[in-house]
């Protein structure tokens, strides 16, 4: 993987990237590149960029980088607008562990983006109005043309967004209950499983499988496990992840740790 080279993420690819020697933060760095790219490229034209995001501890680096690029380098997201991937249920956006406030604090606040291009599933929606809900979620993003760019990481359980195993590959925005794993992945967060929202809106497979590129992101040697299953073994609902093998345009962006159960990694280390 050549990270002298600019990022394009306008050309299709399947691509896992392995670098054996950059590290998380270089290649976060990338990958910031590419969206700012991408970002200017529509900017040039006169076209919105919309992208999809993820919280957690994935893409951290990745956003830290387009705060520095939009305030020392003038990228500006006056044309950029968002869509995330999920919310928890039951938190308001004012909760300091809600997706609203994550995004805000790591990300929003320090950029110039138009408040109302930003979209986060609203936690607080009504038991009896979520279908309604999620379906304008969805309505919405396929009325400024799709997501160009759709950001993921991959938790334990092999989920992308909060489709955890059993996940529909047809499924829309939807609520889903959280698997016992992933809500003990957050119980940091919370102080204590208990505190833990037990369901989240999530946008769906299909959504995801929707963008036009897809960047996967995986650090560390607690994803190694689930990655190789996801993306050496067999397609299906077992592990929600194993879907983006189906996808076109992917990229995988994953370090040494999380690449060391996969049997067979492509290395461009050396071009
Ligand atoms: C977050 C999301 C999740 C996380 C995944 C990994 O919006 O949709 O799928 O990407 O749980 O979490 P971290 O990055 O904390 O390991």
């Amino acid at each position: 993987m050549n990270l002298n080279r600019e990022a394009n993420f306008l050309e299709p690819e399947f691509q896992i990237l392995y670098p054996l020697v950059a590290t998380q933060q270089n290649i976060s760095c990338w990958v910031a590149r590419g969206i700012a790219n991408l970002i200017r490229h529509k900017a040039a034209r006169g076209e919105m960029c919309v992208l999809g995001l993820a919280t957690g501890a994935t893409p951290l680096a990745v956003y830290r980088e387009l705060v520095r690029l939009h305030k020392c380098e003038g990228l500006s997201f006056n044309n950029v607008i968002t869509f995330n991937l999920d919310e928890y249920y039951g938190l308001s956006r004012n909760d300091a562990n809600s997706y609203w406030q994550f995004m805000h604090r790591h990300l929003f606040n320090h950029i110039d983006i138009k408040s109302e291009n930003i979209n986060i599933p609203d936690g607080s929606v009504g038991l009896d109005d979520i279908e309604e809900y999620c379906d304008s979620y969805e309505a919405k993003m396929a009325s400024v043309g799709g997501i160009d760019v759709q950001l993921l990481g991959i938790g334990r359980t092999g989920h992308i967004g909060f489709n955890e195993p059993g996940a529909s590959v047809f499924s829309g925005t939807h609520l889903v209950g959280l698997a016992e794993q992933t809500r003990k992945d957050a119980a940091v967060d919370f102080g204590g499983i208990k505190n833990v929202p037990t369901l989240a809106i999530t946008m769906g497979i299909k959504t995801i499988l929707n963008a036009s590129k897809i960047v996967l992101l995986a650090w560390g040697a607690k994803k190694a496990s689930i990655l190789q299953k996801a993306l050496e073994g067999p397609i299906g609902p077992m592990v929600p992840a194993s879907y983006l093998q189906v996808h076109q345009n992917v990229s995988i962006f994953i370090d040494h740790k999380a690449a060391s159960c996969l049997s067979s990694v492509t290395s461009d280390i050396k071009n």
